[in-house]
């Protein structure tokens, strides 16, 4: 059964998005989080460092892996999901930067560093993951067709997708064409998974992901298969449901 909270009010949701990993982290000090990027977890993230900084709950012990990164982007680059993570939530709590994973994007050779990651995760277990879901219903960056037993993999990104992440880029032609992501397997093993969807653009995908069939024409559908998932919608996100 997923559990599904529709907030009126975006702030509210964030707060309570975020009051879950805070809670988590609170009651386990060397908890391991999976992150997502984009623009949903982004006041997610605003109430941890706030938290942080009034309440001091410390990441001193925590350990993340982030969901995905674009290939051929180095970590410095302005769009790369390790310049994200490092502007919106990293150099803002008292993580420690060499517990931070994210995929290598710059890499020479995608499926070794596939393989690097692999290990990585299959090595921990991960007490929560952080996601959004695509307007095309992906989660990470697993676009519809691909299947659910994948690992860490290559992934060429959809056309729409490129077309929705091309705001954070001059150009369209900027946009990276191919990215590495966990894959669903990996996300499935997750204890806890927590998914914030906001605007009616995530409306036709979230209704695919609670109230379709369990199949990979809408990634996120398989979350209906997870045991403790928790969705957090305002209400132009769930404006189809019924
Ligand atoms: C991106 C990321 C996903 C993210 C999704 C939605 O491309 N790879 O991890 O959840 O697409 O992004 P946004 O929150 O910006 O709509």
């Amino acid at each position: 059964m997923m559990n599904i909270y529709i907030f009126e009010d975006s702030q509210t949701l964030y707060e309570e998005a975020a009051r879950q990993v805070i809670s988590l982290v609170r009651q386990k000090p060397d908890a391991v989080l999976g992150l997502a990027t984009g623009i949903s977890p982004l006041g997610l993230y605003r109430v941890l460092i706030d938290d942080h900084q009034k309440n001091r709950t410390s990441y001193q012990h925590v350990t993340t892996y982030n969901l995905d990164e674009y290939l051929g982007l180095a970590p410095d680059h302005p769009q790369s999901y390790r310049h994200y993570m490092h502007e919106h939530l990293f150099t803002h709590i008292d993580i420690n930067s060499d517990h931070t994973h994210i995929p290598h994007g710059d890499t020479d050779n995608p499926p070794r560093e596939c393989r690097r990651y692999n290990e990585l995760l299959t090595g921990t277990t991960l007490d929560l993951q952080v996601l959004g879901i695509g307007s095309n219903g992906h989660i990470g960056f697993n676009e519809p067709g691909t299947p659910f037993d994948l690992e860490t993999h290559v992934i060429a990104l959809d056309e729409k997708t490129r077309q929705d992440n091309a705001v954070f880029f001059a150009q369209i032609d900027d946009v990276p064409t191919h990215a590495i992501t966990m894959g669903i397997a990996n996300i499935m093993r997750a204890r806890t998974i927590v998914l914030v969807a906001i605007g009616a653009k995530k409306a036709q995908a979230v209704k695919q992901m609670i109230q379709g069939a369990v199949d990979n024409s809408c990634p996120a559908s398989v979350l209906q298969t997870h045991r403790d998932v928790h969705l957090y919608l305002d209400i132009e996100a769930a404006k189809h449901l019924s």
